[in-house]
């Protein structure tokens, strides 16, 4: 086993091959952010901090770091191009080979956020939709750092050059920021305001009404299906006692916009639903009264 001279020796060697191998993947890659391939390089370097043969290991990341780079063709957002599309594209590319089920569960996401977007100002609907796209890609391997998607996946972001309200809006989603004091990580996520309007409602309203398979679904059985897959060691559920309320305003105050703008906000709200076909949460019902039909409108 190395002594610790022999240690600190080779610390520094790797710390010239992480300088080394970044400046040569950023003149080769440059659609990648300097600090995803340092996070990248810094990242497979470090699964080899305890091996005492160290003579492969540059090779050995750079090849893994390439690999990763080829299977991650993720571009920087330039203003020039639609928001909506670009934060679509970059999901897709995160989620929909590694993470299929909660590529499903961001489909159902941006749906809903399409659906509920229009009590918004017309220049607001683009950004929710793009932070419905993206609230989930912190769960990437290319993208998961500190472990808490939220953060993760604003980090993420903010490096590809998104506007900093759709960054802030995917680190605070769904009560993130009770979660992140759990771990320990709340000084990290205070990077991003927590701007605590309609539009941050309506993605907390859009994630909470959809299923890990994109369906949409009550508040509460949302919350149950959480609660059991999850288990209750998880910071998600233990942040529960905290945030719950506070989830639940965010999803009511939504609720309530589509019921005023004359849109039911069915499913999500009743307990009993299971689909948005289900019977709406307004007294008397989608096809109750004449009350009812003044609620829904045209939909
Ligand atoms: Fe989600």
């Amino acid at each position: 086993m190395p002594g610790t001279l022999e240690k600190i020796a080779h610390r520094r060697r790797g710390e010239q091959e992480i300088r080394r191998l970044e400046a040569l993947l950023r003149l080769e890659q440059p659609q990648f952010a300097p600090g995803v391939v340092h996070e990248w390089v810094a990242r497979e370097f470090a699964r080899f901090d305890d091996a005492p043969v160290r003579a492969y290991i540059p090779i050995l990341v750079e090849r893994a770091v390439r690999a990763r780079l080829r299977a991650t063709p993720v571009v920087p957002y330039w203003p020039a191009v639609e928001l909506v599309d670009w934060a679509r594209g970059t999901a897709e590319i995160l989620l929909a080979g590694e993470l299929p089920r909660r590529w499903q569960h961001t489909r159902g996401v941006a749906g809903r956020a399409s659906e509920v977007s229009v009590v918004l100002p017309p220049g607001e609907r683009a950004v929710l939709v793009a932070a419905a796209w993206l609230h989930d890609i912190g769960y990437a391997s290319p993208v998961s750092a500190t472990g808490l998607h939220s953060l993760d996946g604003a980090r993420f972001l903010a490096r590809l050059g998104v506007p900093s309200r759709v960054c802030a809006l995917v680190a605070h989603h769904s009560g993130a920021a009770a979660v992140a004091s759990l771990r320990g990580l709340a000084g990290q996520l205070a990077e991003f305001p927590d701007e605590r309007g309609p539009v941050r409602d309506a993605l907390w309203y859009c994630d909470m009404s959809t299923s890990p398979w994109g369906e949409p679904v009550s508040f509460e059985q949302r919350m149950a299906e959480i609660q059991s897959r999850r288990g209750p060691e998880d910071p998600v559920v233990r942040a529960l006692a905290i945030n719950r309320g506070e989830r639940a305003a965010a999803v009511e105050r939504t609720a309530e916009l589509l019921r005023r703008t004359g849109r039911c906000p069915a499913s999500v709200t009743r307990s009993d639903a299971r689909s948005s076909t289900s019977p709406c949460c307004c007294p008397g019902g989608c096809s109750g009264g004449s009350s009812a039909v003044r609620r829904h409108g045209a939909r």
